[in-house]
């Protein structure tokens, strides 16, 4: 098998970064991981590494596999050092004007035939691609969280990006065993565009009182049957992501009211409470595991009444009877 792209950069070291970076890696590729944290890139092998390990003492990786794969995922000290690289991954924080900036660089750095990538969640990669020199050469490559065991890729084309630039990406993606998916740049792609009402209405349903955020990923994890309820699901993406993502969805579609963001989040994201990544979001987290509320206990009764009066009801016939009994 010919590899679409056997130098590959990965710029972000974080948790989309470093799971790409693990899956090009696997697939056979020399993959750099950049990141303007140092010590990210550092974590972010130690990481991948001790997943491979814990594969290996499980018997699914042989020690030779382990041995390739941890050869070919290695750390870059700057930009120039990606110079040669064929294909440039980015999952940096979620700000255009930042991401504008990054490909602009890079632009500098590579050779004219290399592609570029954004794993954007939420912005337009024809936005993106606008400030570029080779804008032909740059699309959108949507990873989804954890990026090892999620094996979808949406495939996006920005306005300029050259049909043959995703066919490239499309068979790059199922050597890393991932199912590619052609995405319109339409604000959320499929994905998340499709859910947006999940993690969005439960927010306005804890916002107005009806039910508390354990109760709802209980409601939709053990009843409907999601693998992560919608807390669990911003505790995992982590709100200095999604709030933005939410953000940035709502005005692109012109303040759609169904997709109006939060002051729960902005204010969580405020205080530094994002998720997991920073053990404490929704749930505390020890040990990496969630810190759940005790399901409240349902009283148990010996018989049922043979007519349920709700307490509303009740107190006002109390107050009647009452009235009743002064005589009034
Ligand atoms: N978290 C998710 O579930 C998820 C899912 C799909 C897509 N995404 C997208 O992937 C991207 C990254 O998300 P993440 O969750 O991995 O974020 P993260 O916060 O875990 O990691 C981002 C990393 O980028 C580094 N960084 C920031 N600015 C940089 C720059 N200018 N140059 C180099 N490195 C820089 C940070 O130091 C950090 O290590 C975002 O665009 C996000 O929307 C996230």
């Amino acid at each position: 098998m010919t590899l679409s792209f056997s130098k590959v950069a990965i710029i972000g070291a974080g948790a989309m970064g470093r799971g790409i970076a693990q899956i090009a890696a696997q697939a056979g590729s020399q993959v750099w991981l950049f990141d303007t944290q140092a010590e990210a890139i550092q974590k972010a092998r130690d990481a991948v590494f001790q997943q491979w390990d814990k594969l290996q003492e499980k018997g699914r990786l042989s020690a030779e596999a382990v041995a390739g794969y941890k050869s070919r995922l290695l750390g870059a000290a700057s930009l120039q050092d990606l110079a040669e690289c064929e294909l440039v991954v980015e999952a940096i924080v979620e700000r255009l004007d930042i991401k504008k900036s990054l490909f602009t660089d890079l632009e500098k750095v590579l050779t004219p035939s290399a592609v570029l990538v954004t794993n954007t969640s939420s912005l337009s990669v024809t936005a993106i691609a606008a400030a570029l020199q080779r804008p032909a050469q740059f699309a959108g490559y949507h990873f989804f969280n954890p990026v090892p065991l999620m094996k979808v890729v949406e495939v996006i084309a920005g306005l300029k990006t050259d049909p043959a630039v995703c066919q490239r990406l499309t068979e790059f993606a199922r050597q890393m065993g991932h199912t590619p998916v052609q995405a319109q740049d339409t604000p959320g792609f499929i994905v998340n565009h499709a859910g947006r009402g999940y993690g969005t209405e439960a927010l306005r349903i804890v916002s107005e009182g009806i039910a508390d955020f354990a109760t709802i990923d209980r409601i939709l994890r053990d009843q409907v049957g999601f693998k992560l309820g919608p807390f669990e699901l911003f505790d995992l993406t982590a709100l200095d992501v999604s709030h933005h993502v939410i953000e940035a969805i709502y005005h692109q579609y012109y303040e759609e009211p169904r997709y109006r963001p939060n002051v729960i989040t902005a204010q969580r994201l405020a205080g530094g409470v994002v998720g997991k990544k920073v053990g404490e979001g929704f749930y505390k987290y020890v040990d990496g595991a969630a810190q759940v509320p005790a399901e409240p206990s349902v009283p148990v009764v010996d018989s049922i009444p043979p007519v349920w009066v709700s307490p509303r009801a009740a107190r006002r016939m109390e107050l009647l009877q009452l009235l009743k009994d002064l005589g009034a």
